[in-house]
């Protein structure tokens, strides 16, 4: 096991009706920005609630946040925090609003013109960051519980990610009826993108962690039992629950501690919303086979013991590693989610000129655990999944 820190002192207030208390974790915020997405908060009854908990409080609202926050979108909501002097963001919705608020935090007061500097190491991140707390309408990210956001800037068709110690939310209330009003298609994305986050800090090469491994195993294996269920029940309030607790443990810090991680998919699969504004889960099945079939012989050993452990598939470790991706493949596809190029309507060679372009234009440096996933790689695990 490799040394490591482990440090996240976001408090989680979770289950039914945990909005009413907000109040006590609000101890100390004078002036709040309330953040939001596109409205989903208003026809689900979500608002009503947080808007009875924060009664008494000086609160202004930002709604409009769109999924793959955008940039132009959040200088909005930097000048209204400034003009109103608020103390502390009070994200409500799904990781895209939280992302937007951790931004608007960490640049109300940054005092260069261009707050997304920051994000390309141009300019350094102010002394002072503001606190945010959370009502997760969505589980998907784990952006609820961890210090990491990611950003969309449209007009340049670029998706940053950024990470700082202050960005952990104060505190993030999970109720998972606040989650029975997302669709279907919602739903299995969410369901998708905690999956990929587990096997992106999983399927790598073996250090000795068999805490972890069993940890990342035991949120795979869930996901796997619930996914299929919730989405035949939706308003199942144990599988919600479930789900929500299976996001926020799969990227919140504790299964990658002393591990290597791999990040592949992720990182082509930003560039895909980046230039074909596809939902971030989407992006995650079109390309999560292509990888892991291209760096089969590196990630034989653990994903041989992912198909045993998580799908009980039999055989030797050749045949089980490559058997796991099919079966993982098939579940997305029974989840409704595309793991092909073709099925979207997306032409695969297109789509790998179009992403080693870009690659090829930015500061790229090799993706994967091994750091051996450069262009011409790229290029061939996305015209593998067409
Ligand atoms: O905007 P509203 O009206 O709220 O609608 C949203 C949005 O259209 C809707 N929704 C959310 N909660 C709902 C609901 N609809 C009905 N009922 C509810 N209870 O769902 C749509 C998608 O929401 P969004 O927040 O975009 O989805 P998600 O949570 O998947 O977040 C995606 C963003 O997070 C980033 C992604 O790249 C993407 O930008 N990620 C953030 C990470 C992190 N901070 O650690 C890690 C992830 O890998 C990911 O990259
Ligand atoms: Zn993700």
């Amino acid at each position: 096991m490799n040394n490591f820190y482990c440090y996240n002192p976001t408090k989680i207030l979770f289950g039914k009706k945990m909005i009413e208390r907000m109040p006590a974790e609000l101890a100390g915020a004078s002036r709040i920005l309330l953040v939001y997405g596109q409205g989903s908060i208003k026809s689900n009854g979500v608002y009503d609630q947080v808007a009875a908990a924060l009664a008494g409080k000086q609160v202004c609202e930002f709604g409009g946040i769109e999924a793959n926050p955008e940039y132009e979108t959040c200088l909005q909501a930097i000048k209204q925090a400034r003009e109103s002097q608020v103390d502390f963001i009070l994200a409500v919705g799904g990781g895209s609003v939280i992302d937007a608020a951790k931004f608007i935090a960490l640049a109300v007061h940054f005092d260069g013109a261009e707050p997304w500097q920051m994000l390309t190491r141009e300019a350094d991140v102010p002394g002072e960051i503001l606190p945010v707390g959370c009502i997760l309408t969505l589980p998907a990210t784990s952006s609820e519980m961890n210090n990491a956001f990611v950003l969309s800037r449209r007009q340049i068709k670029s998706k940053l990610a950024f990470f700082h110690i202050a960005l952990y939310p104060r505190f993030s209330i999970l109720d998972p009826e606040a989650t029975y009003s997302l669709s279907p298609r919602q739903t299995a994305l969410g369901l998708v993108d905690m999956f990929v986050h587990v096997l992106e800090q999983y399927a790598t090469y073996s250090v000795t962690a068999p805490l972890q491994e069993r940890q990342a195993e035991a949120i795979l294996s869930t996901v796997v039992e619930i996914a299929e269920p919730l989405l035949a029940d939706p308003h199942n309030y144990d599988l919600r629950a479930s789900a929500m607790w299976c996001a926020a443990q799969a990227l919140n810090g504790t299964i990658n501690r002393g591990l290597p991680t791999d990040w592949a998919t992720h990182g082509i699969g930003h560039e895909l919303t980046a230039l074909f504004d596809l939902p971030h889960a989407q992006t995650l099945t079109l390309v999560l086979g292509g990888v892991y079939r291209d760096q089969l012989a590196n990630k034989q050993a653990r994903l041989a013991q992912y198909g045993r452990r998580v799908w009980q598939l039999a055989g030797d470790d050749a045949e089980v590693a490559a058997k796991s991706i099919d079966v993982t493949e098939a579940f997305f596809e029974r989840l409704g989610i595309a793991t092909r190029f073709g099925k979207i309507g997306l032409d695969a060679g297109m789509v790998a000129e179009a992403v080693c372009g870009q690659f090829a234009r930015s500061a790229f440096q090799n993706l994967g655990e091994h750091r051996n996933i450069d262009i011409p790689a790229v290029d061939r695990i996305i015209r593998a999944q067409a």
